[in-house]
């Protein structure tokens, strides 16, 4: 990564990066590692990053209603998501509360938008992450209309509360610190 000298830098360059890793799938945090709590312990898995807006302060990624995870946040919100760049030697740690979109416009749209293989997805007529007496893909049976699944399609929408930025440098590594409050962003150095 480039020689960052402000924290100003620092911030719209992670912006910038989560905004490429939406629009790339070559990008190195194009697969973020999402962590909720099941029973007050972690469970963390891999998913594709769709989204970011930096005025909201929200990232979001596409789920199976019916999955786990999705109970999960209905117990508790609060959760973390870690992306790194192996090339550029970059963490990213954010912190902050999950919510689900199953039926807002936008959620109507990506839906519409998404290609008959991707819905397939959502269309397996097992719970994902169920056991399975025999080996399952869980794919649809048979054909299926076009819109089978949709019930089980919605955005995972992560509201952040504090974003934390390694930088792996040879010289010293950096790092800085948000925290989103009510008032706006507060931003520090932190020591590495
Ligand atoms: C590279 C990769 C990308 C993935 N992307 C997603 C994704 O975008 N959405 C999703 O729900 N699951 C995705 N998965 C599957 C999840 O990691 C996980 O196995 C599944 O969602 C069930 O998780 P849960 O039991 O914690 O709900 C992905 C897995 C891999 C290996």
């Amino acid at each position: 990564m480039e020689a960052f000298e402000s924290l100003e830098e620092i911030y719209s360059r992670v912006w910038e990066k989560l905004q490429m890793a939406v629009a790339s799938r070559h990008e190195p945090w194009r697969i973020a590692s999402v962590a909720t709590v099941r029973d007050r312990h972690p469970e963390v898995r891999s998913m594709v990053m769709r989204g970011a807006d930096s005025d909201k302060k929200i990232i979001w990624f596409h789920t199976d209603l019916r999955s786990p995870k999705c109970t999960d946040l209905k117990h508790c919100p609060e959760g973390a998501i870690l992306f790194h760049d192996n090339p550029d030697h970059v963490q990213l740690r954010l912190n902050g509360f999950f919510s689900l979109d199953p039926s807002s416009t936008q959620s109507e749209e990506v839906w519409n938008n998404l290609h008959p293989p991707s819905r397939k997805c959502y269309q397996g007529p097992f719970v994902p992450s169920s056991t399975s007496p025999v080996l399952s893909s869980n794919l649809p049976l048979g054909p299926n209309p076009l819109h089978a699944g949709r019930e089980n399609f919605a955005r995972l929408i992560f509201s952040i509360t504090q974003m934390d930025c390694l930088i792996l440098k040879a010289k010293g590594h950096i790092r800085a610190r948000w925290l989103f409050t009510g008032n706006g962003v507060e931003a520090s150095w932190v020591n590495p």
